[in-house]
């Protein structure tokens, strides 16, 4: 059925086996973020099929939950990588094994909840280096220093390492300098509590492009990397990373609509199905075709028609409409689309999307 993701599991483990190497060449240990695919359960069989990455890492504990049972046979940890939230401790200590926390107070209900459980759980403390999204800030030092102590009092939840976010809310670029400026802190902490920390987590897919050049700093031994993996872009600079493939998940959709009109609407213009005031293009008359997908599932900017002289001129929540022109194509043919990593994330998460696996 249509609209359907298209997913290439061949180009998957080529994609995976690159960002294997590359961590392998920084020294680093790989948290594979399966968020951008909502945690599809043949993509994960890969995942877990690898014999580097030593986790996978999602945002949302649901996800966490649909593979820790596969994660742990294959030797795997689970990692939550959004703070938690106080309402979901019990769910967080029952599937991650580890997660990354910023408060104090989150990191004390963790401990209590595991004790509940009988278990240990393990924290990486984040530290904000100016990216000015979760985390410690860097220049608190005494407050790090004092909330490890603390997390270190703690009888089941182990303090396994810091971490770090760049390139989010404030796009801040990883450098030498803000890395070397965590690893400064690592130092600080293991010194201080004569203490080893398993865990110095140097970030997102915006790090990968540091380790070609030699510029990861030595001491940082862990990468979190989703679109990286997923989509092949290194996200410090937006570059293709060589050897990946950015086609290995790609959208089909079918035409349900064949029409020639005019390019510009006929009347007064307010504001479409979103309340934004469209702007058009001026074509004159040409062949327009409706495909059935919409903003519900995608985001239509993040799609890139393939092997097609068609253009995307913009679409409804049910409905992504092409000048269709320059092609013969009839109704019930379909398209395919590579995709943004945001396109991507919505596309897995509608419920209106079948997924063939080729
Ligand atoms: C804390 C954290 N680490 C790592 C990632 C992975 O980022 P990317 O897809 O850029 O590799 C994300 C986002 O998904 C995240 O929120």
């Amino acid at each position: 059925m249509y609209p359907q993701l298209r997913i290439d599991l061949s180009k998957i483990r080529k994609n995976l086996d690159t960002v294997v190497s590359i961590a392998k060449q920084g020294g680093c240990s790989l948290m594979i973020v399966t968020k951008g695919f909502c945690a599809d359960e043949h993509i994960v069989g890969e995942i877990l099929k690898n014999d580097y990455v030593s986790y996978l890492a999602d945002s949302r504990v649901q996800n966490l939950a649909s593979y820790v049972d596969k994660a742990h046979m294959a030797g795997k940890e689970t990692v939550l990588l959004r703070l938690p939230m106080l309402c979901e401790i019990e769910d967080v200590v029952r599937y991650a094994d580890i997660s990354q926390n910023s408060e104090l107070e989150t990191i004390r209900a963790l401990d209590a909840e595991a004790a509940k459980q009988n278990k240990k759980h393990k924290v990486i403390l984040m530290i904000d280096m100016g990216d000015l999204r979760e985390g410690m800030f860097f220049q608190d030092e005494e407050a790090i220093l004092k909330t490890c102590c603390e997390i270190l009092k703690m009888e089941h939840v182990v303090l396994e390492g810091i971490g770090v976010n760049l390139s989010c809310y404030g796009a801040i670029i990883p450098k030498p300098d803000n890395l070397g400026g965590l690893c400064a802190i690592a130092e600080k902490i293991e010194k201080k509590f004569s203490i080893r920390l398993n865990i110095v987590s140097g970030g997102n897919s915006s790090s990968v492009y540091l380790i070609p050049k030699g510029e990861l700093p030595a001491k940082i031994n862990n990468l979190r990397l989703g679109e990286s993996f997923i989509l092949g872009n290194e996200t410090a600079y937006s570059q293709r990373i060589p050897g990946t493939y950015n086609d290995a998940v790609t959208l089909r959709a079918q035409i349900i609509e064949l029409k020639h009109k005019p390019s510009l609407p006929i009347g007064d213009v307010g504001v479409d199905a979103f309340g934004q005031v469209p702007s058009y293009e001026d074509r004159g008359w040409i062949d327009r075709a409706i495909f059935a997908v919409g903003k519900q599932d995608m985001n239509p900017d993040g799609l890139t028609p393939l092997n097609t002289k068609a253009d995307v001129l913009g679409a409804s929540s049910d409905h992504l409409i092409m000048d269709v022109t320059k092609e013969n194509y009839k109704l019930g043919d379909t398209v395919d689309f590579s995709l943004d990593y945001g396109a991507l994330l919505k596309l897995f998460t509608s419920a209106y999307i079948d997924r063939e696996y080729i």
